[in-house]
């Protein structure tokens, strides 16, 4: 049968993150390794209530088809929930996705012919590289710095691409509290990435799950509201971080003439959002104390991050060579560990010792990887568990390189 597989399908891995957690099934591992909100901050009685009145007050309509685009109360509702971020937009620039990753594959599969380049940071999200290879794509990737995207590097290199002759399809980026990484890019470097975008007729993705978990420093604009509708900017968001991701429901924004395009591809791989989940979505917009809720799961995370970077500096003397982020908001930090350990194997060892973390390898795009870094997600452990992981992780990463000089 496999002879019969398409071609790019023959190598495909898919998501390597997903691949790592199912090693790691062991209940009595403390991980460190999932993307997961928690179950802690999810509006439950909001949840049963909407999904018990929906299925009651109109059966019908909640377990049909629905359209492709989606439910045009929960458009509204959205219209209305992004004006406070300064975004104003019409139906027309709207539609419905079942989630953040449905939202990156549709911009790859409008976008993309095989090995065409995507401007990309290194590191960048697993999961759109996982969606992006399946359209074969290439990288210009830069490392990220401290206050985000390297523009002038990506700027330089889309310049030598362009004199080769090979335009990038777009740039993706994830501004704010970057997953992996946990950086956000400053206002400074929004303005100059968006105008490189305008410079060169390039549009600019802005992949947004974690604008509303910001847990210190100032808030900063959006690219998409920096563009004012000059449709350079495409934004994918989901309700997984902020209200639950088990619902599978998101929404991409952007130019007219890409959400119709959208809503093509939609129609033909998922057909419609459930209708239940998109009810609930709306109930949560418009029925629920927002403000209260984002208060709630920001105290919660912010705790969880504080006490993990405490661990952190007590377990991670500065002798060690050891170094992460300290993230504003969002669920993820970045740690960069000396050049001879390799996080991958790294990362069995640490799974014998009972934690679990996701090599970085997995997030950097293809032909730009790196060994030595490994994604931290701070928000699913309870603080008991950050205390044990860490101070474990420290023992592993000492143990290792006890290990490495005694085979020199
Ligand atoms: C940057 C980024 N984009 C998109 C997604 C996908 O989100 P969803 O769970 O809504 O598919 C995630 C999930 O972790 C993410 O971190």
């Amino acid at each position: 049968m496999k002879s019969l597989f398409a071609t790019i399908m023959k190598e495909y891995e898919g998501y390597k993150i997903g691949k790592m957690l199912c090693y790691i099934q062991d209940p009595e591992i403390i991980s460190f390794a999932g993307g997961l909100p928690s179950t802690d901050v999810f509006p439950l009685d909001l949840i049963q209530k909407t999904a018990e009145k929906s299925l009651k007050s109109d059966p019908d309509h909640v377990l049909q088809y629905s359209s492709v685009t989606g439910e045009k109360e929960l458009m509204e509702a959205i219209i209305d929930y992004l004006k406070k971020d300064n975004i104003h937009i019409e139906l027309e620039n709207i539609m419905i996705t079942t989630s953040g990753q449905h939202g990156i594959d549709l911009v790859g599969r409008l976008f993309l012919d095989p090995k065409d380049i995507i401007v990309a940071d290194c590191p960048t999200f697993g999961g759109a590289l996982a969606s992006f290879e399946l359209e074969d794509a290439e990288y210009m990737a830069k490392d990220i710095e401290e206050d985000g995207s390297d523009v002038k590097g990506m700027e330089a290199g889309i310049e030598k691409l362009l004199n080769q002759g090979r335009k990038p399809k777009f740039i993706y980026v994830v501004p704010d509290f970057q997953n992996p990484s946990g950086i956000t890019m400053s206002l400074k470097k929004r303005l100059a990435l968006l105008s490189t975008s305008k410079k060169y007729g390039i549009p600019l993705i802005e992949d947004s799950p974690y604008r509303e978990l910001r847990y210190r420093g100032e808030h900063i604009p959006s690219i998409y509201s920096l563009d004012e509708n000059q449709g350079n900017v495409i934004g994918i968001y989901t309700f997984s971080k902020i209200l639950c991701p088990g619902l599978r429901v998101g929404f991409n924004i952007g130019p007219s003439e890409v959400i119709r395009k959208f809503s093509f591809i939609k129609g033909a791989n998922i057909l419609n959002t459930p209708k239940l989940n998109q009810d609930i979505c709306t109930a949560f917009l418009r029925e629920y104390d927002l403000d209260a809720h984002f208060k709630r799961a920001r105290n919660y995370y912010s705790e969880k991050l504080n006490f993990f970077l405490k661990a952190m500096e007590k377990n991670f003397p500065e002798d060690m060579g050891v170094k992460w982020t300290k993230p504003e908001g969002g669920l993820f930090l970045w740690i960069t560990v000396p050049e001879k350990i390799n996080t991958l194997e790294l990362f069995y060892a640490a799974a014998k010792e009972k934690v679990a973390f996701v090599p970085g390898e997995v997030c950097y795009p293809r032909g730009y990887l790196k060994h030595n870094t490994m994604r931290i997600n701070f928000s699913y452990p309870t603080k008991d568990e950050i205390v044990d992981g860490v101070k474990t992780l420290s023992f592993v990463v000492k143990k290792y390189l006890t290990e490495k000089k005694k085979n020199i």
